[in-house]
């Protein structure tokens, strides 16, 4: 025998000498929910120990995140009841709980990248992520609200805006909206490949955003393609992404590989709330060790080729390679 691998494995000091990917807080975009109210922190049921905040409460917790080394967050809202409607209204008001969550992350930690989520769903009567016309989720119509929506978030501070929506086009009308109200310093990160997955189940919890009917296969993508994601990615970049992720993130490595063999902007993957939920469960029934689950994942992710991950496990991870 004249070749032994097993050379390179024999202490953790060697291994480290070796190791292919690193974890670092950089890495890591932390997802946010956020309600109306003061001091409010609720527990979401199929997340434990994930919560939605009120705006106190978010500022708070933005600056801890910051000075554990998370250098972005992902800003989610939850609508009222009575303010939700099939022509994302609420989403434009430049006075919304998004807009204002902006702003308070902003006066919190002005050095955090805010970057907020892009859809009609959590805003929508019937739950889905465009306006509804019989049983179909109009296009075109559904852009111009999301590419105002952009500007409204640019306008409130947000650095990044993330379309989460798979309508055809609108990241070219956001690029445009954002350059005509002045807003060139706003990014957009698009979900280029967010694939129609059961994964997102308990964040539609989180933010009772399920679809009122029917599902979300008309937009989002089917689970059987890859090729498909490499031609929504690369529409995405000529359209002006800056950066292109790949959703949910576990049950995709092969989709983020293809992506990044195929863009030359950095590629995110969001580890989904169901993929959170899974570890959750069954490291609670003591079939998994969490901490070595969180890390194994993400580590994977990044292997895979993600440059940048959402996860709501960012605080654990931090905590667990520091
Ligand atoms: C909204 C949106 C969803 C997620 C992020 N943005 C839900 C959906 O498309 O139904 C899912 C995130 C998660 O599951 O963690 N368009």
């Amino acid at each position: 025998m004249i070749k032994r691998p097993r050379i390179l494995r024999v202490s953790p000091s060697i291994r480290s000498l070796v190791a292919e990917t690193t974890l670092t807080p950089n890495d890591f975009i932390a997802p946010m929910f956020v309600v109306e109210g003061k001091g409010q922190r609720e527990e979401i049921q199929s997340m434990p120990n994930y919560y939605r905040v009120s705006l106190d409460i978010l500022k708070k917790e933005v600056k801890e995140l910051y000075s554990l080394g998370i250098k972005s967050v992902l800003l989610f809202i939850k609508c009222e009841d009575e303010l939700k409607d099939n022509k994302g209204t609420e989403a434009l008001n430049d006075k919304g709980l998004m807009q204002r969550a902006i702003q308070a992350v902003k006066e919190a930690q002005p050095e955090i990248v805010v970057m907020t989520d892009v859809a009609l769903d959590p805003y929508s009567t019937f739950g889905h992520d465009g306006i509804v016309e019989g049983s179909e989720i109009v296009n075109d119509a559904t852009v111009e609200v999301l590419a105002e929506m952009s500007v409204s978030h640019a306008r409130a501070g947000a650095d990044v805006v993330a379309p989460s929506d798979m309508m055809d086009g609108r990241i070219l009308a956001i690029r445009k909206a954002l350059e005509k109200g002045g807003y060139t310093k706003t990014g957009i990160m698009s979900y280029s490949a967010k694939y129609a997955s059961c994964f997102y189940g308990p964040f539609r919890d989180a933010l009772d955003s399920a679809p009122g009917f029917g599902d979300k296969k008309t937009y989002q993508m089917d689970v059987a393609n890859r090729r498909e994601a490499i031609k929504e990615a690369m529409m995405d970049v000529e359209e002006g992404a800056d950066i292109v992720m790949v959703k949910p993130a576990l049950a995709y490595l092969d989709i983020i590989r293809a992506v990044r063999y195929s863009v030359r902007v950095p590629v995110s993957a969001y580890q989904v709330s169901g993929e959170y939920a899974m570890i959750k469960a069954a490291a609670k029934a003591g079939w998994l060790n969490e901490e070595k689950a969180i890390l194994e994942t993400l580590m994977s992710i990044k292997r895979a080729g993600a440059d940048l991950i959402a996860t709501y496990f960012a605080r654990d991870a931090v905590r667990l390679i520091s």
